[in-house]
């Protein structure tokens, strides 16, 4: 899977928080995303982390201080400044803060800062008293208007057992966020996109639902792929385990007749409808307002009624509609009977019983099915590529 990050140069600022050893992670991961990874450490930050730590990281050469210019690099800051993509400050103290707003360049990290104009982004973590002082909110207000991004804080237990806002965000959502931030001048950018994911949950009694095998893996995958092509996307999920994604708008919603009035309300002046959800055909026609309880009979009859087709119902001027199809046989002639029967421009055939395909899995070989022309079929990829590929299908239509 080939995010954004790859091929990226990334400028990593690490200061002296309690939070600092998370920035290790940080830069492992960056680093498999394919990002080429310049760490520069505060001298406080060098209390908490050491140079060996992200040098083995990042296969790279670390920036300590102004005058101890390594000599891959020459004159740090001006060479950092010219040619990283991206300054991300993770974690980020009050104190860089402080000299951020007011342009103090007494170290490497904040002379990079000042000689760059790549987006900035900046995780603070701090004590919640520090980062709620007027002093520190001053300071991420000036940085704010002078288009700084930033990534939490977030509430929760801190370092001295307090709780409050002051946690740095955790390196997934950073990582969603820099996504966010280097894609946002895509191929998407200024188009709504919804998409839908999981599988809906139909209640037969206060205790149980009808539902199916659906994890959201594939909508989830979408979403961010939108995303990360500067779509501004909202995604309708039904019941998944998955994290909500970063710098998406995520609704989350139970049954079919939840998820069409969401899907209809979002589409509401979008661009593009991706429903990738496993959406329930039949719902019980009367669920139960307590709990059935076991009789003496060996059967139980549940009547159920059919729910409406969701993607054939959604209207637009604009909005073009794309549907998947998950099929256990006669994949192709029953998503070109979907195809007519729903009004869509694309149908996403899936063969759920394919080895490391469908339900769950993170890998998915799919084929698209088009209403002028021969179904194109997909090699197995990962759900992240696939939702790519789709994208890049989708996009002539829009235009
Ligand atoms: C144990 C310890 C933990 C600290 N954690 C934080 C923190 O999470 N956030 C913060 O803003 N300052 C924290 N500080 C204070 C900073 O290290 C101090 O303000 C320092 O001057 C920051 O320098 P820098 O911004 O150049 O890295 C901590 C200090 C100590 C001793």
């Amino acid at each position: 899977m080939r995010t954004i990050l790859n091929g990226k140069s990334i400028v990593l600022g690490v200061t002296g928080s309690i939070a600092a050893f998370k920035a290790a992670d940080l830069a492992s991961k960056l680093t498999q995303a394919g990002a080429a990874v310049d760490v520069v450490l505060t001298r406080s930050a060098q209390e908490f982390v050491g140079v060996a730590t992200f040098a083995g990281l990042t296969h790279r050469p670390v920036s300590t201080g102004l005058y101890e210019s390594n000599s891959e690099l020459g004159i740090d800051h001006v060479v950092l400044a010219r040619r990283a993509d991206l300054v991300l400050i993770a974690p980020a103290t009050a104190n860089i803060l402080a000299k951020l707003a007011l342009g103090v360049t007494d170290d490497v990290l904040t002379a990079t800062v000042l000689a760059g104009s790549q987006p900035l982004v900046i995780a603070p973590a701090m004590d919640a008293g520090m980062y709620g002082s007027p002093a520190t909110q001053a300071n991420v207000e000036t940085l704010r208007g002078r288009g700084v991004h930033f990534i939490g804080p977030e509430s929760g237990r801190l370092a001295s057992g307090l709780v409050g806002q002051g946690r740095m965000t955790e390196v997934p959502g950073i990582i969603g966020h820099l996504r966010a931030v280097l894609g946002r001048n895509g191929d998407l950018a200024g188009r709504r996109v919804v998409v839908s994911a999981g599988g809906t949950e139909e209640a037969i009694d206060p205790v149980r639902v009808l539902t199916n095998r659906s994890s959201g893996k594939m909508g989830y995958a979408i979403a961010e792929a939108a995303r990360d092509r500067g779509a501004d996307v909202t995604l309708i999920s039904a019941p998944s385990a998955l994290p909500s994604p970063p710098c998406v708008t995520l609704a989350t919603v139970g049954s079919a007749l939840e998820m069409r009035d969401a899907v209809q309300s979002a589409c509401a002046g979008s661009d593009l409808l991706i429903m990738a959800a496993a959406v329930s055909d039949y719902r019980p026609a009367n669920p139960a307002d307590q709990k059935i309880k076991k009789t003496g009979d060996d059967s139980l009859i549940i009547e159920l009624v059919q729910n409406p087709d969701i993607v054939a119902g959604v209207t637009g001027d604009r909005l073009v509609k794309v549907a998947f199809a998950a099929e256990t046989n006669n994949i192709i002639e029953n998503a070109d009977a979907k195809l007519l029967a729903k009004g869509v421009d694309l149908i996403v055939a899936n063969d759920i019983t394919a080895e490391h395909s469908g339900f769950g899995t993170d890998t998915n070989a799919v084929t698209f099915v088009y209403p002028d022309r021969e179904p194109e079929q997909m090699p197995l990829m990962d759900k992240f590529d696939v939702g790519n590929a789709l994208l890049d299908r989708v996009l002539p239509l829009l235009n």
